[in-house]
C-alpha cells in the first residue's frame, strides 16, 4: 500500500502547530509497519537552510491556477526514512511566516493542485491521499472533478483529515471560479452558509474523513462545536472517524532532551528535582523545591481555555502556595493579562510570550502540574508530551483531552480532569492536585504511571491501517 500525505507543514522542515508534528511523526510509523508514505509539502522560505541544502531537485512542471499555469519545482529529500517532496513557487511560498497572506486561497489552491499535477512526474504512485485541514482540502475536489478518470490516476481513495474544524479556508464566491478553478455549477459542492469553503468541500468528495480523536468526531457533530459545519458532517456521518494522535517518543524524551538541564526517566525520576530549580531560576521564580509549579504552554487563544484561568487566576495564587509559568503567544488581551499579573505576583507568576520549544520541553521538564483547560481540543499534544516529561496534567474533558487523560481520584488515572466549562469546576480540580502533591509518596506514584503512559505512533498508526486498508478493499 502506498501513501501520499499532503500537508502544510511538517516537522522538523517547517511547524506552526500540532500538524506538523503529526507530519514530522505519522508517516515515519506507517513506514515501520511497511506501509509506503511520502509527504507532500511547500517549500517554504522559512525552511531551514541546511535542510534546503539536502533537497535536490526532480523536475518542474506548470500547474493551472484557474485560466492560468504556473511554474511548480519539485525538490525532494530524505528525512528519518521518509520521502519528502516539497513543491517550488517562489511567487507563492518565498515569503515571510506560511500562514496568514492575503492570497492564501490560491496559495494553497495552488498547492493542492500541485500535490496532482506531480505525480506522473514522481516515481510514486499512491493508493491513498490523505490530506490535512482547510489548506489541502481542494485535493479530494480536484481528484474527483478533473482526475479520477484521467489515466494514471485511476483508483486513487481521499482520505481528509480534520486538525481543527475552526480553520475551514471561507472565502468570497468570486474565488470559486477565478482562484480555484471550478464552473459554476460545481459551487454546491464548496458551498456552506453563502460562502465557499474549501473544508466543506473536502467532506463532501473525500472518501473518508477523519479527525484526531473519536471524542472530537462526536463533537463535531454537535453545533457547539463545528462552527457551522455539523450539518453536512451529520450527513457524511457514515465516512466520519477519530483516531487520537500519538507523538514522537524518540524526540521528545526526558532520558535524552538537550534542552533539559539534566535527563530522567520514569525509572530514574531523581534529576526532574534538578530540572524544577534550573526552570524557576530561568523564570526569576523564588527556588523553592517542595511548592508546587504548574505550567502553560499554548497558544493564547480563547479555545484553549484561558478565559477560565483570567476568571480565577487571582484567586488561586493568592490562595494557594503555588507557583505558576507561562509561555505562549496569541490574542492581545491574554498576552497582556498574563504580563500583568505576573508584574503584580513575580514572586508566583512568570510569563514568557513568544514560540520558544526548547523552555517549552523545560517546562514539561521542570513543571509538576501541567494546565490545559480547552473549550475544545481535536487532540492536544501538549498534555502528551507533559506526561512524559512527569508533569501531571489538570484539563477540561474535551476531544482528544478526554481520550488521553482519566482522573486519578480512583487511584488510578493519570492526571485531573473536569466535566463543564466553568471557572470553579477548573480551580477544584486545580486545588485537588495541589492536594495530591503534597502527599509526597502518593505524587510520585501518580507521577510515574503519568510517564509511563504510552503515547507513541503504534496504536494509532495501526488504526491509519486498518482505515485505509478497509478503503482499499470498498
Ligand atoms: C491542531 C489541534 C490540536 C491537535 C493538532 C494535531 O493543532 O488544535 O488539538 O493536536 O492539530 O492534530
Amino acid at each position: 500500500m502506498k501513501v501520499l500525505y499532503a500537508v502544510s507543514e511538517a516537522k522538523p522542515f517547517i511547524a506552526a502547530g500540532g500538524l506538523g508534528d503529526v507530519a514530522g511523526s505519522l508517516p515515519a510509523a506507517l513506514r515501520r509497519r511497511l506501509i509506503g508514505c511520502r509527504v507532500v509539502l511547500p517549500l517554504y522560505e522559512g525552511i531551514p537552510q541546511k535542510y534546503k541544502d539536502e533537497m535536490h531537485f526532480i523536475t518542474h512542471i506548470t500547474v493551472p491556477v484557474s485560466w492560468r499555469r504556473q511554474y511548480c519545482g519539485i525538490f525532494e529529500a530524505k528525512y528519518n526514512g521518509v520521502i519528502y517532496y516539497f513543491i517550488d513557487n517562489q511567487y507563492y511560498f518565498k515569503r515571510q511566516g506560511i500562514y496568514g497572506h492575503y492570497d492564501d486561497a490560491e496559495r494553497f489552491a495552488f498547492f493542492s493542485r500541485a500535490v496532482l499535477e506531480m505525480l506522473p512526474a514522481i516515481d510514486f504512485k499512491p493508493d491513498i491521499i490523505n490530506c490535512n485541514d482547510w489548506q489541502t482540502a481542494l485535493v479530494p475536489v480536484y481528484y474527483s472533478k478533473y482526475y479520477a478518470w484521467r489515466e494514471g490516476f485511476e483508483n486513487i481513495k481521499t482520505v481528509f483529515t480534520i486538525h481543527n474544524i475552526q480553520y475551514q479556508g471561507q472565502y468570497g464566491h468570486e474565488v470559486l471560479g477565478d482562484v480555484a478553478g471550478f464552473a459554476e455549477e460545481d459551487a454546491p459542492l464548496l458551498e456552506n452558509d453563502g460562502c465557499i469553503n474549501f473544508m466543506k468541500g473536502a467532506i463532501e468528495c473525500a472518501n473518508m474523513v477523519t479527525t484526531v480523536s473519536p471524542s472530537y468526531a462526536n463533537e463535531i457533530l454537535d453545533p457547539w462545536y463545528a462552527h457551522g459545519l455539523d450539518h453536512i458532517l451529520n450527513e457524511r456521518r457514515w465516512k466520519l472517524h477519530g483516531i487520537l494522535n500519538g507523538i514522537d517518543t524518540v524526540a521528545n524524551d526526558p532520558a535524552t532532551d538537550p534542552n533539559l538541564p539534566a535527563n530522567f526517566s520514569a525509572e530514574d525520576p531523581a534529576n526532574k528535582a534538578v530540572c524544577k530549580e534550573a526552570l524557576q531560576k530561568e523564570m526569576g521564580l523564588p527556588v523553592a523545591p517542595d511548592v508546587p509549579l504548574v505550567g502553560i504552554v499554548s497558544r493564547l487563544v480563547s479555545h484553549k481555555g484561558l478565559d477560565l484561568v483570567k476568571c480565577v487566576l487571582e484567586e488561586f495564587l493568592t490562595t494557594e502556595n503555588v507557583q505558576m509559568v507561562v509561555l505562549g503567544s496569541g490574542d492581545w488581551q491574554y498576552e497582556t493579562f498574563f504580563s500583568d499579573m505576573a508584574a503584580r505576583y513575580p514572586d508566583r507568576l512568570a510569563v514568557r510570550l513568544g514560540f520558544v520549544p526548547a523552555l517549552a520541553s523545560r517546562i514539561y521538564g521542570g513543571s509538576d502540574i501541567f494546565l490545559m483547560p480547552s473549550k475544545s481540543e481535536p487532540c492536544g499534544l501538549s498534555q502528551m508530551f507533559a506526561l512524559r516529561y512527569g508533569s501531571v496534567p489538570v484539563v477540561r474533558a474535551t476531544g482528544g483531552l478526554r481520550d488521553s487523560i482519566q482522573d486519578s481520584g480512583n487511584n488510578e488515572g493519570n492526571g485531573f480532569v473536569f466535566e463543564d466549562y466553568n471557572a470553579h469546576d477548573m480551580l477544584h480540580a486545580l486545588r485537588r492536585a495541589i492536594h495530591g502533591y503534597q502527599d509526597k509518596e502518593g505524587w510520585a506514584i501518580l507521577r510515574r504511571r503519568a510517564m509511563e503512559c504510552d503515547n507513541s505512533w503504534g496504536k494509532s498508526a495501526n488504526e491509519y491501517i486498518k482505515l485505509y486498508k478497509a478503503l482499499l478493499k470498498g
